[in-house]
């Protein structure tokens, strides 16, 4: 195989791929001996998803990579077929040898063996065919069963136990769940002296707790969910200790999962719930479970649509093309009763005329007296595109807040027919009049949007503590052997709904930079924050542009950051709102913007945003469902301080972006199409920033 520069059009300089081929979850983060091991979800035969096996690289600052064989490869039989493959897992060092995987490696002084500290990795056989294991286990067609193998010489080579797999099947109450049992996560459990797996039975969004003294017998100790985001399969769980506000007598536990559909955007995301941890069960505090039946808090309904014999002029409401004369429908005849999620029995919804419907649903005029609107809402991924808008590409199906003829607030469905809670901040526009658009202007199967409980309310209702807020960061998993302060999780930087289709040879798929968690209160909510591992700064080059503007006019400031940094940066903003509405940076554009990725803080609608209508091609996805474009919001407001900071980490692919204190993160690939496309420029819009300073370092390539 050809050996790869890794210069090609949108390899990622700082990211972790691999050489080539295609690469999914991290799997098997262990750190031993001063290495940082990542395991990975590897085709050895393709740049698809295809033949799982664990690919394999070390690192010792968690930058710089060395790419090593493949660990576990996919089996095949003699005529080709595929008997086992390596899902996802995790891996552990087990020093006190429990699993007696150990072999002696030498004497010591007298005369006594010395043992050598297995590595053992916890994996899901995925069986696509029937057959009978050798030990005679009877394996059924697409059975997933947990599975252990051990390396004595730290990773490099690998032995599959005889045993395997070590538990064939879900307990009996799931049997019939056998082909969606998964990525079982282990860590050791100091207090209780055992190890403990966390696995998931993927369809039920249920996660399963087992403990186990040697890592070959296991017992079921409790299960947890479905909670949060729940609509869709959940996958690659993590469960680990973390300290309240780096107070080591506060721990509190964390779970991580991974949800797909049903993430934030479309398709992949990964949601935390925090909680504690006894060793058998996780529990989850009240605080950080919402129950979607419940109004958030202070909440005065505007709409319910439980009229449903009137008409939406009846109930005040405006409806034009295909809905005029319709009104809101009963709850279970909608979709061919395919929505759930509903509260009470009636919806709004534009799922009529077998989907092709077009036209406006509006609001009549209210007065924003509240600082957040709340809704449910369900139905495919067709953003507004302000670009497109009012012309005959418009293909928007999403709801809108306007405000003095503007969109102010957009959101579309994430191509699920389950109903969400979003939350609009909409602090900035209290005591303005404002209505409510829901237009669907787009003829095609499963274009249709399901809102139901339009709410105004003090706080925002949320549907799941997320991760990240962007569309690319999943089955993010966190390494075992590192102290819980220095706790550090590695993300799949792609998007199922999309990831097959990237335009990337011959690798696909890119690692979110290590990340450190932490918990700390903020607004008197604990967080989980992330923020990328310190070891990152050793490759920012000295700084190519820094600059503090006690106000920024209004308009686009060009900043010349010379070459050959200008693609792979660093960039750190601190602002204050002045009269302008809008502030942050445009990156990887052009000189009209034609082709530009934008990344700022809406201060009326308190969030930070990244704008990837135009970053460059988005068309690899199949156009009638395209579910790459699109503008992404995570909201955080200014509060306790007037003060905003952003930090982004630009590569060749991709920009990850963290706010405050790392409370929110946006990850995004992008795929910039003009190589001459790497403007910067700093914008406020709709007036002045106020002290604004601005600092940007190169980022030097692992690859050279
Ligand atoms: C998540 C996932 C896992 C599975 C693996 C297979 O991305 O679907 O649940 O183990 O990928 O490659």
């Amino acid at each position: 195989m050809v050996q790869s520069c890794f210069n090609e059009e949108y390899r990622p300089q700082f990211h972790f791929t691999p050489q080539n081929n295609w690469m999914n979850d991290p799997n098997g983060l262990v750190y031993h001996d001063g290495v940082y091991h990542i395991f990975y979800q590897y085709n050895p035969n393709g740049n698809t998803w295809g033949y799982m096996s664990w690919g394999h690289a070390i690192s010792t600052d968690l930058v710089h990579w060395k790419h090593l064989q493949i660990a576990l490869e996919c089996e095949v039989d003699s005529n080709g077929n595929v008997i086992e493959m390596f899902f996802s897992g995790s891996a552990v060092v087990d020093v006190n040898n429990t699993s007696g995987f150990a072999v002696s490696i030498g004497k010591d002084g007298t005369g006594k063996d010395v043992f050598s500290q297995p590595m053992v990795a916890i994996y899901t056989s995925c069986y696509p065919t029937a057959h009978t294991t050798s030990n005679g286990q009877v394996i059924r067609q697409g059975q997933q069963s947990q599975s252990i193998a051990f390396s004595n010489d730290n990773g490099l080579t690998w032995t599959k136990y005889n045993g395997n797999p070590i538990i064939p099947s879900p307990p009996v109450e799931y049997a019939d769940q056998y082909k969606q049992f998964r990525d079982p996560f282990v860590f050791w459990h100091t207090p209780s002296l055992k190890w403990i797996m966390v696995a998931s039975l993927a369809i039920k969004q249920i996660l399963l707790i087992y403990s186990s003294n040697n890592l070959k017998d296991w017992t079921l100790e409790s299960q947890f969910g479905p909670h949060n985001a729940r609509f869709g399969e959940w996958e690659c769980p993590s469960l680990f200790p973390l300290y309240l506000d780096d107070n080591t007598a506060a721990e509190k536990w964390v779970i991580l999962i991974g949800i797909n559909p049903g993430g934030v955007i479309v398709g992949s995301g990964t949601q935390s719930i925090i909680g504690s941890f006894d060793g058998k069960s996780f529990v989850a505090d009240p605080s950080d479970v919402y129950d979607p039946a419940e109004l958030p808090f202070g909440s005065t309904v505007f709409q319910d649509f439980e009229s449903t014999s009137s008409t939406f002029e009846e109930l005040g409401w405006t409806a034009t093309g295909d809905f005029a004369g319709t009104g809101p429908q009963k709850g279970s005849i909608v979709n061919a009763g395919k929505v759930q999620g509903y509260l009470g029995n009636g919806i709004m919804t534009t799922c009529l005329f077998g989907n092709g419907g077009t036209g406006t649903i509006m609001s009549p005029k209210f007065i924003i007296r509240k600082d957040y609107i709340s809704f449910l809402i369900a139905g495919g991924y067709y953003p507004y595109n302000p670009a497109t808008a009012g012309t005959s590409e418009d293909n928007q199906v999403s709801i809108n807040l306007v405000v003095e003829g503007e969109i102010v607030h957009s959101q579309t469905g994430t191509n699920t027919e389950s109903l969400v809670w979003r939350s609009w901040n909409v602090a900035g526009w209290v005591g303005q009049e404002a209505y409510l658009a829901i237009n669907d202007f787009n003829t095609s199967q499963s274009a249709h949007l399901h809102i139901d409980e339009i709410v105004f309310s003090d706080c925002p209702k949320d549907e799941a503590n997320w991760n990240d807020f962007g569309p690319d960061y999943y089955a993010a998993a966190t390494y075992n052997g590192l102290p819980t302060s220095e706790r550090t999780v590695i993300g799949w930087m792609n998007n199922w709904a999309y990831a097959n289709n990237i335009p990337t040879s011959t690798w696909r798929s890119a690692m979110s930079i290590p990340r450190t968690l932490a918990l700390k209160t903020i607004n008197n909510k604990i967080r989980l924050v992330q923020q990328p591992v310190s070891s990152l700064s050793t490759l920012y080059t000295s700084t190519l542009y820094s600059h503090n503007f006690s106000s920024l006019e209004c308009g686009e400031t060009k900043v010349s950051v010379p070459a050959p940094f200008n693609s792979s940066m660093k960039v750190a903003l601190k602002f204050t709102r002045g009269g302008g509405t809008k502030f942050g940076v445009i990156l990887c554009s052009n000189e009209t913007n034609t082709q530009k990725t934008v990344i700022g803080y809406d201060f009326l609608g308190q969030n930070i945003f990244v704008d990837r209508f135009k970053s460059g091609n988005s068309s690899f996805v199949e156009s009638e469902r395209n579910t790459f474009p699109g503008y992404f919001i995570a909201t955080m407001p200014t509060k306790p301080t007037d003060e905003i900071e952003i930090s982004i980490l630009l590569d060749w692919s991709s920009v990850e972006v963290f706010g405050g204190q790392g409370q929110v993160a946006l990850t995004s690939q992008i795929f910039p199409l003009e190589h001459s496309a790497t403007q910067v420029k700093l914008f406020s819009e709709g007036g002045s920033t106020r002290s604004v300073s601005v600092s940007i370092n190169g980022i030097n390539s692992v690859w050279k």
